[in-house]
């Protein structure tokens, strides 16, 4: 199934000329710790960064983070999650090896059974529409 004439279709997973990836998981799940080190990985999200589970596991989350996305939306993030225990927003990711893909993702803050702070993130596919109001408003943020 293509929704465009050219496009690729493998793995469930739809690669647009333009470099961006179409996929059809519900979740993409990761966790870190309080410094924002990835301690987990869910395998939907592993297969749409295309990374493997030592690409991301032990390193920090940075490692995803596309150019275009405005450090005001990271800095909201850490921001929100340390004073309020939640944030959400739209996310593009860079892919390995090339291309990207848009989430719209929920942090939470929370405490691993040893009683340390933690963070995870919850990501679901957004809408067009809320793709383009987000490419929208990061080009007006720096
Ligand atoms: C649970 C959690 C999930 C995160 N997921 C992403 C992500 O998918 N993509 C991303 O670019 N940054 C993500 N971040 C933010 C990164 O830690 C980082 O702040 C961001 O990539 C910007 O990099 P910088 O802080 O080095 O400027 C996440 C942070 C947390 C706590």
């Amino acid at each position: 199934m293509s929704t465009q004439n050219n496009d690729i279709d493998t793995d469930g997973l739809t690669y647009l000329e333009d470099g961006e990836v179409l996929y059809s998981e519900l979740y993409l799940l990761s966790e870190t710790d309080e410094k924002g080190i990835v301690t987990y990985a869910s395998d939907s999200f592993l297969k749409v960064a295309n990374m493997k589970p030592d690409d991301l596991i032990g390193q920090p989350h940075n490692v995803v983070r596309h150019p275009d996305m405005p450090r005001a939306a990271f800095k909201s993030l850490w921001g929100d999650v340390q004073s309020k225990g939640f944030w959400t927003g739209y996310v593009k990711n860079q892919r390995k090896g090339g291309g990207y893909y848009w989430v719209h993702a929920t942090v939470l803050r929370s405490i691993d059974k040893s009683g340390n702070t933690k963070y995870v993130s919850i990501r679901v596919k957004p809408s067009r529409e809320d793709i383009q109001k987000a490419i929208e408003l990061y080009a007006t943020l720096d």
